[in-house]
């Protein structure tokens, strides 16, 4: 974008301390407008005459930087006077932060050695026709500032007593201009406020803090103090089996919160940087520690919440409540991981692992066209696309360690947004990269048309993982292979959407389906078979299914699937007849399950199955995030196969539905809704004395299918009755 305002840094080197940006200018004739707009390199807050510019937090947000970096806009007339004083304060963010630096050479350590950065522009419009420009330059001061450590792992340290040394004229330097962009992504917010639950004291005499749920965000603390009190707290997502508080599994990410208070009665809360927790373990805190003294801050980017569920089963409407809870913790501004521990970084395979779900949760087509930009601009010339995204590691040559289901987002992330909303000029700016992303498979692979060779991330986390490893039974070839052709499918539908010419892709596609069949002719694990029937790889998915049965009653109705199988194993169940079986496997509450986590107090949903054992003990402290949403993407069959709501294949964003709900006795009542583009659809289902009455509404014409009966329809409300 057209950009002239210079970049300006401290003279001087201040590491892992905010500075402070100042310039105060004069407006002595009225005005029409004042149009603040800015950007940093970190995160950045702005004030004018001691008021917040924006309710949006941690701009400039996180994007390819290497490519993207985004510019708000801020309308701020109401907030100016005759004299001026225009504040901005700068931490680490995203954009300074090691993040989680794993190899040498990687990007991140470029983007770390960047200087403390900000470039800003000020329109005033007057109402006499004339305009003046102020931009930055030397004559903005910088001084050190309160906030004494500010970095987005290590949390933030902040003296309310601190006074600055003079503040010296900023630098001009030679910041990024040709990477700037408008802001593109659904800006991040605060939003609920979560307030203490209880105040206890552990087996090891600890003072502990229960929010009584499990958010991302800010920690607000207020409080009466003498100048030089301290508030001191650490951060956890659970308790230790003996009821001490446990944050081992944040790994590296020290998460501080270190608060010095001035004088009187006060309030502070973290600007810079956020963290993941239910529990804070109170290190220090002038006089008694009250429930009203903390304040949870959820913080994410703003959506606007589309799906419901509830049912007659409360453990069901907990596992749907950690789910939402499971995204918003994660959608910050990125489809992360996890919030807490030194990683939180934009993973693709959970993020396509989730697309759906959570574009039925949230309307998040603001959110993930950004991130998709973000893919593209990231992916190499040759297609390969990074395991994270902002790739923070891959240098262009460097092949990383990304693999399928992976790399595959490029594909089937703007595939689900476009079903979700129908949004065909989204897709034709992902299409590009959708076809580079095929097209490296075949590059790539030691024997195309199956995809062999490289690195693979597997069957992430299957329980039928070898001893010691966290790749599931599952082979590498057979997965892989299963997602070049998913893929390929997809560019295939995203081409003819788009009336492109896609005849290769459909030789190709046929070419890799007969490799596969010839390759792998017997399948060994769940998720083997889940894949070969859900991608209908198989030349029988009745015989994948039926044998997918068979697998999960042998294992004593037990899922073992990782990360590539959970999203689908449901499906592939009710597909094939087996509805009763993938209730069973939804309803189980022992080990492993969607509803085990409950019976240990989960409030979001857990990266392991089995991140609390049984037994109280933990799975690991390396691998250990209660807060990672992936496999809360059983939510999808619920919204599509229990409830029955689906957008009809060939209407894409609910243009047209398919109500085809899938009833159990099982439960008393199950209800769905889904706020789409065209209004709201819902389905319910309750059991009555001899079958089941269904309430649908629908916004426009549906094929409603249920059992027994199947009929299009216009939109309206309907009450039907259906006898066992
Ligand atoms: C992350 C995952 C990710 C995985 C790669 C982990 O450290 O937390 O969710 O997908 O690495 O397999």
């Amino acid at each position: 974008m057209n950009w002239q305002a210079p970049w300006i840094k401290p003279a001087a080197e201040m590491d892992s301390r905010a500075p402070m940006f100042k310039k105060t200018f004069r407006a002595d004739k009225p005005l029409t407008s004042a149009t603040l707009r800015m950007t940093g390199l970190g995160v950045y807050e702005a004030e004018i005459n001691g008021q917040r510019v924006s309710q949006d937090v941690l701009c400039p947000g996180w994007t390819a930087y290497k490519h993207r970096l985004q510019v708000q806009t801020y309308d701020v007339t109401a907030l100016l006077r005759a004299e001026n004083t225009l504040t901005v304060l700068l931490g680490k963010g995203w954009y300074r932060s090691p993040l989680l630096c794993w190899q040498d050479g990687t990007i991140q350590k470029e983007l770390m050695a960047c200087p403390a950065g900000i470039t800003a522009e000020l329109t005033l419009r007057y109402t006499d026709g004339t305009l003046s420009t102020l931009l930055t330059d030397e004559s903005w001061l910088v001084s050190e500032s309160p906030v004494r450590f500010s970095e987005l792992y290590d949390g933030e340290i902040y003296d309310a007593t601190f006074i600055p040394a003079e503040a010296t004229p900023a630098v001009v330097f030679d910041g990024p201009t040709d990477t700037l962009i408008p802001q593109e992504g659904a800006p991040i917010r605060e939003q609920e406020r979560v307030h203490a639950a209880r105040i206890f004291t552990t087996p090891k005499g600890e003072t502990v803090v229960d929010f009584g749920q499990e958010l991302t965000g800010f920690l607000e603390v207020q409080l009466a103090a003498r100048a030089g009190d301290v508030v001191d707290v650490s951060f956890a997502e659970v308790l230790d089996r003996d009821g001490n508080f446990y944050n081992d599994n944040y790994r590296g990410a020290k998460c501080q919160y270190h608060y010095t208070c001035r004088e009187g009665q006060q309030r502070y809360k973290t600007h810079l940087t956020y963290y993941g927790f239910r529990y804070l373990r109170v290190n220090s805190f002038p006089g008694e520690v009250t429930k009203d003294a903390f304040t949870g801050i959820a913080v994410h980017s703003d959506m606007k919440r589309t799906g419901h569920i509830a049912s007659s089963e409360p453990m069901l409407n907990q596992l749907f409540s950690n789910i939402i809870w499971g995204q918003k913790s994660n959608f910050v501004d990125v489809p992360t991981d996890c919030p807490q521990r030194d990683e939180r970084l934009g993973w693709t395979g959970d993020a396509q692992v989730f697309a759906r779900t959570a574009c039925t949760n949230f309307d998040a087509e603001t959110f993930f066209s950004k991130w998709l930009r973000d893919l593209a601009a990231d992916q190499h010339e040759d297609g390969f696309v990074g395991a994270v995204i902002p790739d923070v590691w891959t240098h262009v040559g460097d092949r990383g360690n990304s693999g399928c289901a992976w790399g595959d987002a490029a594909t089937i992330v703007p595939w689900e947004v476009y079903r979700a909303y129908g949004n065909v000029e989204m897709l034709r700016r992902q299409f590009p990269s959708m076809c580079k992303w095929v097209d490296y498979i075949g590059k790539v692979s030691e024997q195309p048309p199956l995809w062999t060779g490289g690195w693979q991330w597997g069957d992430w986390l299957g329980l039928d993982s070898p001893a010691g490893s966290y790749k599931g039974a599952s082979r590498d070839e057979f997965l892989a292979t299963a997602f070049y052709a998913r893929s390929t499918a997809l560019v295939i539908r995203a081409g003819k959407v788009l009336g492109e010419d896609v005849s290769a892709y459909e030789a190709l596609y046929q070419r890799i389906v007969a490799a596969f069949r010839a390759a792998f002719p017997e399948y060994q694990t769940q998720t083997e078979c889940v894949l070969a029937a859900h991608f209908r790889l198989a030349e029988n998915p009745q015989n994948a299914a039926d044998q997918l049965a068979c697998m999960v009653r042998k294992a004593g109705v037990k899922l073992q699937t990782g990360f590539i199988g959970t999203p689908y194993i449901l499906h592939v169940l009710s597909d094939y007849g087996y509805t009763d079986l993938a209730y069973e496997l939804l309803l189980r509450r022992e080990y492993p399950s969607w509803l085990y986590p409950i019976t240990k107090g989960a409030t979001t949903i857990w990266e392991h199955w089995d991140g609390i054992m049984p037994d109280g003990g933990f799975w690991s402290r390396d691998m250990n995030s209660f807060n990672h949403y992936s496999y809360g993407a059983v939510a999808d069959w619920l919204y599509g196969v229990a409830a029955g709501i689906q957008t009809a294949e060939d209407a894409p964003g609910y243009a047209r539905v398919r109500i085809a709900p899938h009833p159990t006795t099982r439960l008393d009542w199950l209800e769905a809704s889904i706020d789409t583009r065209h209004g709201l659809v819902s389905c319910k289902w309750t059991r009555t004395a001899n079958g089941y009455r269904f309430d649908i509404v629908t916004p426009v014409e549906a094929e409603i299918a249920l059992p027994g009966m199947a009929q299009v329809l216009p939109a309206g409300s309907y009450v039907f009755h259906v006898d066992d």
